[in-house]
């Protein structure tokens, strides 16, 4: 990287949401580097999408669930040179009532949405003070602001990263790292296929379901804008149902 390029990390960007917010941050002229789990072929397809744009596209495979291997690839390649934005996307769902929610169901929300944002913001916030800059911006949901019947380890997943989110702003503030939360609504991906639309579209004022490029224009703002003084807060993106 040179210089003066900025880089975005964009964590769980190959598909939905951290799609439509790599490919939005390097139209604004951000080189990125895009994380996933072990979908190649789909990371390919946004690295050809960043490059077409004529931005650099560096591709990591890992699990966020896994603190050890996060820790060591995040340290290994940002340790030096962080990243000026990270954006915290990757996220899960194992939906269920809770009377009838396995421990497997819990554990597999907890471990890869709240334990992920230790296990990734963790190794690149000491490189982010001493660079004394930096853009956290991490994706929870309307379900971790309002609660939602059937994802009680979701929402308890989406809560715990806005406290986590709003608690390192305090922290982190002074040393010019911004740390704010985008908390979407329902949007069409892969995460919402099987939900059952006729039924939710009522409850939604603007009378569509979000599309991943709505929240990567708020993600976009809070990354690229240069007159800045938005710290801790959570950021609705959700057409209106809940306010
Ligand atoms: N869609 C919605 O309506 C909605 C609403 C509110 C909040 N959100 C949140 O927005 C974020 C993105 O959602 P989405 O709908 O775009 O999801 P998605 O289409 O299912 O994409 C999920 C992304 O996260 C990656 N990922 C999942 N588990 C991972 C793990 N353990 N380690 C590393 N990467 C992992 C996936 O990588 P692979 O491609 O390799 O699997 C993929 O890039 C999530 O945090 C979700 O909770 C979504």
């Amino acid at each position: 990287m040179s210089d003066n390029q900025k880089l975005a990390l964009v964590v769980g960007g190959s598909r939905g949401i951290g799609k439509a917010c790599a490919v939005r941050l390097a139209d604004s002229g951000f080189d990125i580097c895009l994380t996933y789990r072990s979908n190649h072929a789909a990371a390919e397809e946004v690295k050809d999408l960043v490059e077409q744009q004529g931005r650099k596209c560096e591709l990591m495979a890992f699990d966020i669930a896994d603190r050890e291997q996060s820790k060591e690839l995040l340290e290994k390649r940002f340790e030096e040179e962080p990243p000026d934005v990270l954006v915290y996307n990757a996220g899960i769902a194992r939906d269920n009532l809770f009377v009838w929610m396995t421990g497997e169901e819990w554990d597999a929300v907890i471990d890869t949405n709240l334990d992920g944002f230790y296990n990734v913001v963790h190794p690149l916030v000491f490189p982010m003070l001493r660079a004394k800059s930096g853009r956290i911006i991490v994706i929870s949901s309307i379900s971790g602001e309002v609660g939602q019947a059937g994802q009680v380890n979701y929402s308890a997943s989406k809560a715990g990263l806005i406290g986590a989110a709003k608690s390192l702003a305090r922290e982190i503030g002074k040393k010019k790292v911004f740390v704010n939360v985008v908390a979407p609504g329902i949007i069409e991906t892969d995460m919402t296929t099987e939900l059952p639309k006729d039924k939710i579209l009522p409850l939604i004022p603007l009378n569509r379901f979000g599309k991943a490029e709505d929240v990567a224009a708020v993600v976009n703002f809070l990354a690229a804008e240069e007159n800045m003084y938005i710290q801790g807060q959570v950021i609705s993106v959700n057409g209106g149902m809940a306010t």
